[in-house]
């Protein structure tokens, strides 16, 4: 894997452009066919090879929704905005990150699940909202975000 990792980086870096965006974008997705995610360690060394910094590699990880630095399964929208906050979103936000066990980095303890916030999903009237892998949860409970989530960890 190591080689053909070596191969990848290197056809991408004797193109004619190499920091162009096209250029990136399509290295980085075929680094992610061939590891399942592009992880934080290989983005530094493609960047070095590439001659360019490694917060732009990050930054178009973040940018495309198909790219992702782990290797996680399901991704959970959490709502934080106004009206959700007020019907108990901070508590459910608080119950999912205890949960799954969530770090600094959004990745749940077993690195399965990865938790991002967006102030409002445009959901309001059925506050507190989250999406599940694009589909929408409402009228959330801390009770029920804690069932939900231990579905998720349930799976294995
Ligand atoms: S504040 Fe949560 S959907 Fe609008």
């Amino acid at each position: 894997m190591e080689e053909k990792l070596n191969e990848i980086i290197e056809y991408y870096s004797s193109q004619p452009q190499p920091a162009s965006q096209e250029n990136l974008v399509a290295m980085l997705r075929e680094i992610q066919g061939l590891l399942g995610c592009i992880p934080l360690g290989v983005q530094e060394r493609a960047a070095a090879e590439l001659k360019v910094k490694p917060s732009v590699l990050a930054c178009i990880v973040k940018l495309y929704p198909s790219l992702k630095q782990a290797p996680y399964r399901h991704e959970i929208l959490a709502c934080t905005g106004a009206r959700c906050g007020a019907k108990q979103a901070g508590e459910i936000l608080q119950t999912l990150r205890r949960e799954l066990g969530i770090g600094k980095d959004g990745i749940s303890a077993d690195g399965t699940v990865l938790l991002r916030t967006q102030n409002c999903l445009k959901h309001c009237p059925t506050a507190p909202n989250l999406y599940l892998d694009g589909v929408l949860h409402t009228r959330l409970t801390p009770k029920s975000a804690a069932e939900l989530a231990r579905s998720l960890t349930k799976e294995k």
